[in-house]
This record gives structure tokens, C-alpha cells and sequence, in this order.
């Protein structure tokens, strides 16, 4: 294993049927001012809502109510939240929602005592918080994005077509995150297979990088091999509580930080998707599925051997007699019957987008260096147009 590293993951968290019941016990560890976070209202058609306001009174908490943050949080909506921190003297922050709400969270908890504008400081110069940062608690209802028990928060900024996501440290994760996985059951499944590619996209990003005999590849192979399985069940029957379960699971070990460690990580699959989405706010998982196997395919000769043992270890491609870049293609074969099986959206077009639009779109692509090819800005152009 390659490459030195810090291990720390701070988020306490709660998983199972009724781990809703361990929250008196965690508010108890902070002030009595909570800031309510959530989203257009899911958590009131299904009952969330009711049951978090009930232990919140129950614990004696001054409540302050932050609704109707959007998939994709935007700029906007941040400082209408930072308003609210501030006004209502927050001692807590609690999401309850997807990696939106929670996201959106984090970026409110390192800003309300920020001094300076918060989306120049950290979305665009990337720089850490130097001021109090306000505690998170997050109450998870969908299920992807890893972002219950990680730093991450993605904001965009329609005005600047940009989508940008600063990954925070230890300070900045949730203090505690509760994963019922009854409570993703209301998810549309729109929104559920968009969930389970994301989960994919982010252990395949980290797994595609580096050459080393590493630890942390064996841990992604078994939890794509666990999310392969259990999607296909889930598909089948959303209400299926051992599928449902597993993919929670999966998708908080899939971006909690542990298979990035002593990896590179690539993450183009995720700047390319961010761009599609600042253009057409896309849903999140769909945007990476629609511009993912044109990009492996485009990377592929560059980074073969990974390739093969993806082919042979996550969708059991047999090796004899064929050459290493047949094993390769085979194996990304079998992940686009998989992805069409399940139902994702295969190309940009779906999403919105029209050649017009790529040049923008590729001007809005950040470039990373982590994965097997450093692109350059005609590559982005092609891969979206393969992709269109
Ligand atoms: O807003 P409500 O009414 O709650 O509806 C939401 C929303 O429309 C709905 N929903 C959530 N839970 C539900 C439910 N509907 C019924 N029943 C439930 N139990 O689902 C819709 C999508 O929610 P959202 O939070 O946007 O989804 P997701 O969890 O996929 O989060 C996407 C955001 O997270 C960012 C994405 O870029 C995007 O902005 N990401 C965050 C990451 C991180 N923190 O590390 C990493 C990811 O790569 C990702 O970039
Ligand atoms: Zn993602």
C-alpha cells in the first residue's frame, strides 16, 4: 500500500429500524437553540417531520424551521440560511433530508460565523473555515451521496453556471447521523437508482487510481459487489428492508473517507457530472451515469490493468484466452447491462442537454490529476459528445 495517511472518522451513527429513538440522547449534548433544516416537504407527507418535532419539544429545544432546500443547494438559499443561524443563535443545525439538506447543513455551519463571503472563500478559492463552527446533526432519508458521515457539501451557483464541492475536514462532519432505512422507503425510485449509481460512481472514482496492491481496492470490490446485488433486488421491490438496508450501508462506507485512503482518487466522473448539472441541475447520480462509460472508455488504455481486475473481480468476465483489453470491455459491458437493467439515464440529452450547450459545459468541467489520464479541455469536449 502505497502513500502516508490520518484515519479519523468522528460522525457517531445510528443504524437500523428506530434509530430515530436515539435522538433525545444526542440533543441532550447541545444548546436549546436547533435550527430545523429540510427539504420541499417530503418529511411531512411521510411523517418524518412529526416524529423529529415531537422529540424536539419533548426535549425542551427552541426550534427554528429552515425549509425548502432544493436538490442541487444553491448560493441563494445558503444565505437565506445563514440569516436564520444567526438570527435564531444556533447551537445545533439538524438535517433531515438527502445530501442536499445536509450538505447544505455543513455549508451554513462553517458560514454563519464566517466574516467574509462564504461561496468565494470556500467554493472557489477551496480554503478551510477559521472561524466557530456550528454542530450538525443529520437525520438521513435518502440515501447516495455519503455525505451523513463525510465534509463534503456541493453548492451551486446557477448565476456562474457552477457546481462545486468542497470537501471539509473531521470538524466539519456531521457529530452524528441517524440511518433508518425505513425511512427511504418513500424515496421515488427516480430518485433511488439515481441514489445507487452515485454510490457506485463514488467507490469506482477512488478504486480508479494507482497501480499498488492495496487494501483499500479489496474493500471497494466487495462493496460493489454487494451494491450490484442488492440494486437489482431493490428494483424489484423497493420495500425489500435487507436490500434497502445494505444499500444504505454501502453508500456511507462508499464515501466516508476509509477507500480513499492511501489512493490518489480520480473524481472527473463527478466534475463532469457537476458541470451537466450547474447547466441543467440535473439529478445528482443521473448526471454521472450519463457521461460514465464514455469516459471509461475513453480512459481505459491508460489504466488496463485495473480495468481487468474490475472486469474479473466485480462482474466475473472469464480470462481464458482473451487479451487484456477484451477482459476490460467485457467488463464494462456487463456494467452497461447492469446500468440499463436498472434504469438509469444513459446519455446527457435526457438530462437536458444540446450540442449547443458543450462548450459551456466544458468550460464549467474542472480538471483533476488523481486517475489514470489528466484530460485535457478537447478530451472533455469529446466525452460529452459521446455522451450526448
Ligand atoms: O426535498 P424533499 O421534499 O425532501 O424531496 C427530496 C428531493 O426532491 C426527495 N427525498 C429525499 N428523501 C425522501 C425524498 N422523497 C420521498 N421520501 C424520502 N424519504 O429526494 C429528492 C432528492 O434529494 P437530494 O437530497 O437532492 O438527493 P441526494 O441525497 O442525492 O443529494 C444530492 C446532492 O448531494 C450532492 C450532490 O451534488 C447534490 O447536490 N453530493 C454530496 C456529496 C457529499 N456530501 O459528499 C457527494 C456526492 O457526490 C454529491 O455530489
Ligand atoms: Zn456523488
Amino acid at each position: 500500500m502505497n502513500g502516508n495517511f490520518e484515519y479519523c472518522n468522528p460522525t457517531k451513527l445510528y443504524f437500523g429500524r428506530n434509530a430515530l429513538d436515539n435522538l433525545s440522547k444526542e440533543l441532550s449534548g447541545y444548546g436549546k437553540n436547533v435550527l430545523l433544516v429540510y427539504g420541499g416537504g417530503s418529511i411531512k407527507k411521510n411523517g418524518i417531520y412529526d416524529r423529529v418535532v415531537k422529540i424536539l419539544s419533548e426535549c425542551g429545544k427552541n426550534v427554528t424551521e429552515d425549509a425548502g432546500v432544493m436538490p442541487n443547494p444553491t448560493v441563494n438559499k445558503l444565505a437565506e440560511g445563514i440569516e436564520r443561524a444567526r438570527n435564531s443563535n444556533a447551537d445545533l443545525i439538524l438535517a433531515v433530508g438527502g445530501g442536499s439538506v445536509c450538505d447544505y447543513a455543513k455549508a451554513v455551519s462553517v458560514s454563519v460565523n464566517c466574516s467574509e463571503d462564504p461561496w468565494e472563500k470556500y467554493f472557489i478559492r477551496f480554503e478551510e473555515p477559521d472561524c466557530k463552527i456550528i454542530p450538525v446533526g443529520c437525520i438521513l432519508t435518502m440515501v447516495g451521496t455519503g455525505s451523513e458521515m463525510n465534509g463534503g457539501s456541493v453548492i451551486t451557483n446557477h448565476e456562474q453556471k457552477l457546481k462545486i464541492g468542497h470537501v471539509f475536514g473531521e470538524e466539519v462532519f456531521p457529530k452524528f447521523s441517524i440511518l433508518d432505512p425505513e425511512f427511504t422507503f418513500t424515496i421515488p425510485k427516480y430518485q433511488m437508482i439515481s441514489g445507487i449509481y452515485d454510490i457506485m460512481s463514488h467507490i469506482l472514482e477512488q478504486y480508479f487510481s494507482g497501480d499498488d496492491d492495496n487494501t483499500s481496492d479489496y474493500i471497494s470490490e466487495g462493496l460493489l459487489r454487494s451494491l450490484i446485488h442488492s440494486a437489482g433486488i431493490a428494483v424489484k421491490d423497493p420495500s425489500d428492508y435487507e436490500a434497502r438496508s445494505n444499500i444504505m450501508w454501502t453508500a456511507t462506507w462508499a464515501l466516508n473517507t476509509l477507500i480513499a485512503k492511501g489512493k490518489t482518487t480520480d473524481w472527473e466522473v463527478h466534475m463532469l457530472g457537476q458541470a451537466v448539472a450547474a447547466h441543467t441541475d440535473a439529478t445528482h447520480g443521473m448526471t454521472l451515469a450519463a457521461v460514465s462509460l464514455p469516459y471509461y472508455k475513453h480512459i481505459l488504455p491508460y489504466g488496463l490493468k485495473k480495468f481487468r481486475r474490475y472486469a474479473v473481480n466485480v462482474w466475473g468476465i472469464s480470462e481464458e484466452g482473451k487479451s487484456d483489453e477484451k477482459i476490460a470491455l467485457e467488463g464494462l459491458e456487463a456494467m452497461e447491462k447492469w446500468m440499463r437493467d436498472i434504469g438509469l439515464v444513459m446519455n446527457i440529452s435526457a438530462l437536458g442537454v444540446t450540442p449547443e450547450m458543450i462548450e459551456g459545459i466544458t468550460k464549467s468541467t474542472l480538471i483533476m490529476t488523481g486517475g489514470y489520464k489528466t484530460l485535457t479541455e478537447d478530451e472533455i469536449t469529446e466525452i460529452l459528445k459521446n455522451s450526448l
